[in-house]
């Protein structure tokens, strides 16, 4: 059988001791217009990562440093990285899935099948390693990018918005209003966790920084987040004695706080935006506030509450049959 690269002489697996530069200056040329600190937190790793390669030492210790590509394909035109991909490998109730990421063509080699060859011989490797499951996110606003994966089978699984609130433009609760917030009590916990688990279920769970457990009332919990100095401050809005919906705010190592929702399918708007407002009081007054939620619900709700539209990401997958391909063209550059 041909190898890879004689059946096609630009596509070859990424070399995390040499490709780590052109990935980060490839990611640079083409998520530029969209990429938040975040993401240039997230060059900047991999910079670090490819000059510490410099020194034995460095290599050893940087080699598989989370997040940073180290699995994946690249496509070279004359020593040039001018394509990408990163595939990173996680384990679900034993088998195992794979993350494909970091899409990019180069803009003056773009619509000559280079991501479409990229993406399909990613799905060849997972299948060859006994990958169950292959997953990606694209953006809303990048429906080039959603056709391709589309083309190839993969299927839309949930939209997800995050909203923002930055430390300004603060408001206040509604006056007058018969909602009101209490601390949240342990006996609000089993509600809670039911609609935690709705809203944020296993398909959207394993990829965001949340353990339903942490929120979990009792000694073990409290002791725990003093210990390590991450509290999480949690409100219930109640009318009379009805719990209406929790608000869970994590404090995190970044600029960045996590609040997680517990609302029930029909959410009452006014206790969401209670628990919105109350968070963004009563938290940090120098931090933002970064909130995951189904796309188009309550966002009228997120808005007047001062928390922003950042991003909405549809989550793609498809199942990795062992026994045949799934590719319906082979179109390549
Ligand atoms: C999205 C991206 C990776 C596509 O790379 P590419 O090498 O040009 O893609 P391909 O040539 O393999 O395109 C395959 C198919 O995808 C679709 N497609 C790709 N770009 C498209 C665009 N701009 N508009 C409409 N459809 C597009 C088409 O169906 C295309 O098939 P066709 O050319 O036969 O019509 C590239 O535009 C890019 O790097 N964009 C910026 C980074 C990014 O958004 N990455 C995706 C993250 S999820």
């Amino acid at each position: 059988m041909p190898s890879l690269q004689e059946k096609n002489p630009h596509l070859r697996p990424l070399d995390p001791r040499k490709d780590l530069t052109g990935v980060a200056d490839l990611i640079d040329i083409c998520f530029d217009f969209h990429m938040d600190e975040d993401g240039r937190e997230y060059v900047r790793q991999i910079r670090q990562v490819a000059q510490s390669q410099n020194s034995l030492l460095g290599m050893s210790q940087n080699l598989g440093s989370g997040g940073v590509p180290m699995q994946g394909f690249v496509w070279e035109v004359d020593g040039k990285l001018v394509g990408n991909l990163t595939i990173i490998p996680f384990l679900r109730s034993g088998r195992w899935h794979f993350l494909i990421a970091n899409v990019a063509t180069n803009p003056s080699y773009r619509r000559q099948g280079i991501a479409r060859k990229l993406t399909q011989t990613a799905l060849k490797h997972i299948r060859e390693h006994n990958g169950s499951m292959a997953w990606l996110q694209v953006r809303e606003d990048n429906p080039g990018a959603y056709e391709l994966y589309s083309s190839l089978g993969f299927k839309e699984v949930a939209r997800r918005t995050t909203y923002r609130a930055l430390p300004r433009n603060y408001k206040s609760l509604p006056a007058g209003s018969s909602i009101y917030l209490t601390r949240r009590h342990s006996k609000d916990w089993p509600i809670q966790k039911a609609w935690l688990q709705a809203i944020y279920p296993p398909e959207i769970a394993w990829h965001l920084p949340f353990q339903i457990k942490d929120f979990e009332p009792g000694f073990w919990n409290s002791l725990r987040q003093f210990i390590e100095d991450e509290p999480i401050r949690q409100w219930s809005a109640r009318r009379g004695e009805r719990l209406l919906g929790v608000a869970s705010l994590e404090t995190n190592l970044g600029n960045t706080d996590n609040l997680w929702l517990a609302l029930p399918q029909d959410i009452e708007e006014d206790a969401l935006f209670a628990l919105l407002t109350t968070a963004r009081l009563e938290g940090s007054s120098v931090r933002t506030i970064s909130v995951n939620f189904p796309t188009g619900v309550a966002e009228r709700c997120f808005q007047s509450a001062g928390y922003e539209k950042h991003l909405t990401l549809i989550w793609m997958n498809q199942s990795i049959d062992q026994g045949q391909s799934s590719f319906r063209t082979d179109k390549t550059a």
